[in-house]
């Protein structure tokens, strides 16, 4: 196994990932998150609002997932968001040309000058747009005025409310509007696990700024978004590309845009955008709705259409570079002295989706377990923690090794005489003797959040 096929397979078998619908075959580019993958999401998610919110200018939104037609045409979506599509005429498959061409596939052969299938060598069709957002009706009759689309990305919810955030709470230029939620595009290929996806998470924020400020908050938050990435969330330097896009791959709506690139083990990919979308999609909903969406500069007594940098980020794909980041092997000494092979996630501490593990000795002593049962009580009031009293002490930790629980209490015959427990560190393997009254600002010492 490679190292992308051991992170999936062990994101599938600790209950990081599920296949969606896998009963019925699975759902291709769709997948479920388990009990560790929701806690490692509301983790990320909670690091970012951390971030963002302490600016004090942020303002958040939870709005809809489907919106009205008008809205995407008013967006440039039903116009400009689609994929060059091609498919073979033989064994039905389809490709994105740009994929094709970009030699995915390998060199694609040519005969009697028509590009031939890379998987049959049968005929492929000429290339043809094929829009990416997901269709629905709104009520029963299904006609052009009730026709809905999933949104293909949670800011089109911000223009929208533009004006409700700025009246509602007096918002000042600069300021942010910011939302986490799901987002749907059909995927012509989705495929490297989570990374191309047809359901997904975003985190974005549309941050207004004055025209002609546009091109320093580009900067700061480039620089910010940077520093989250391989300071909070402790991603190496090597491993985290900015990466400027050339004019014919910018989006209908950008001037310009930086996406931030992970090095995952199949290749460079992208985690986030950064965009400077100028004043296109507020102009463009002022046209449609015929609303006023202007705000008004107070100092210079005049109407203005702010410049919007939008930092649009995938959890999924945050969540996948953090697996990937994280994910070792090594040896270390079972019981018996030996080394022993051990896979581990090297999560930061304060994120990782299980913080401590507290185990009795013995599962068939009774002073031992409910001493442990009465840590775990205690601890779980803050923080994320399991109890595990099945196996040998040496299993229980490789077990908590491979999801990445950074401490592990063990509750042993001394902790009955002297009350003090064993706190072992996931990643140096060592212990410590403390008092059970000192565990917890133990703890919440080891998992302050670290932005330095
Ligand atoms: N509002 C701007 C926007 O949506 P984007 O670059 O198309 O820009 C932003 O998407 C982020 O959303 C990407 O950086 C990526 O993390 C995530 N994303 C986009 N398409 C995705 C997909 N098919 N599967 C998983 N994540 C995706």
């Amino acid at each position: 196994m490679n190292k992308l096929e051991k992170i999936i397979n062990l994101a599938e078998k600790r209950g990081f990932i599920y296949k969606s619908s896998e009963i019925y075959g699975g759902l291709k580019g769709f997948y479920d998150f388990g009990h560790l993958g929701v806690l490692l999401k509301n983790n990320i998610k909670k690091l970012w609002l951390k971030d963002i919110l302490s600016m004090g200018n942020i303002f958040l939104i939870e709005s809809t997932i489907i919106g009205p037609r008008v809205l995407y045409e008013a967006s440039g979506h039903l116009e400009n968001f689609y994929d060059r599509l091609v498919e073979c005429k033989n064994c039905h498959n389809r490709f994105r040309e740009d994929h094709l061409l970009e030699g995915e596939y390998g060199e694609i052969e040519i005969k009697d000058n028509k590009a031939l299938c890379p998987l049959c060598k049968g005929e492929l069709t000429e290339a043809r747009n094929f829009n990416l957002m997901f269709k629905t009706y709104i009520g029963p009759v299904e006609e052009l005025a009730s026709e809905g689309y999933l949104r293909p990305e949670t800011a089109q919810g911000i223009f929208v409310n533009f004006k409700n955030v700025i009246n509602s709470m007096r918002a000042k230029l600069p300021f942010g509007i910011a939302q986490i939620g799901k987002a749907f595009r059909n995927e012509i290929t989705p495929k490297n696990f989570i990374f191309r996806i047809r359901e997904f998470e975003q985190m974005e924020i549309e941050f207004f700024v004055n025209p002609e400020e546009d091109e320093k908050w580009f900067k700061f938050w480039l620089e910010k978004r940077l520093n989250w990435y391989i300071k909070t969330l402790g991603i190496s330097k090597e491993n985290i590309i900015p990466y400027e896009l050339p004019k014919e791959e910018l989006a209908h709506y950008s001037k310009k845009t930086v996406d931030i690139k992970y090095k995952f083990p199949f290749g460079e990919g992208e985690i986030e955008g950064i965009a400077n979308r100028t004043d296109y999609d507020l102009k463009r909903h002022m046209e449609y709705s015929k609303e006023d969406l202007f705000y008004f500069d107070q100092e210079k007594k005049e109407k203005i259409i702010p410049y919007v940098i939008e930092p649009s980020a995938g959890v999924e794909r945050i969540f996948f570079a953090l697996l990937c980041e994280a994910y070792d092997e090594d040896e270390v000494p079972n019981e018996k002295g030996e080394l022993e092979k051990r896979t581990v996630l090297r999560f930061k501490s304060y994120f990782a989706p299980i913080q401590v593990a507290v185990f009795p000795l013995l599962s068939n002593r009774k002073e031992l377990v409910e001493k442990s049962k009465k840590i775990y009580e205690t601890l779980s009031k803050d923080f994320s923690v399991v109890y595990d009293s099945s196996g040998s002490i040496g299993r229980r930790y490789r077990r908590q090794d491979e999801i990445g629980t950074p401490f592990c209490i063990t509750v042993d015959f001394q902790t009955l005489e002297d009350e003090t427990v064993t706190i072992r560190d996931r990643d140096t393997t060592q212990q410590i003797r403390i008092n059970i009254n000192e565990i917890e600002s133990y703890l919440k010492e080891k998992l302050k959040i670290c932005n330095s």
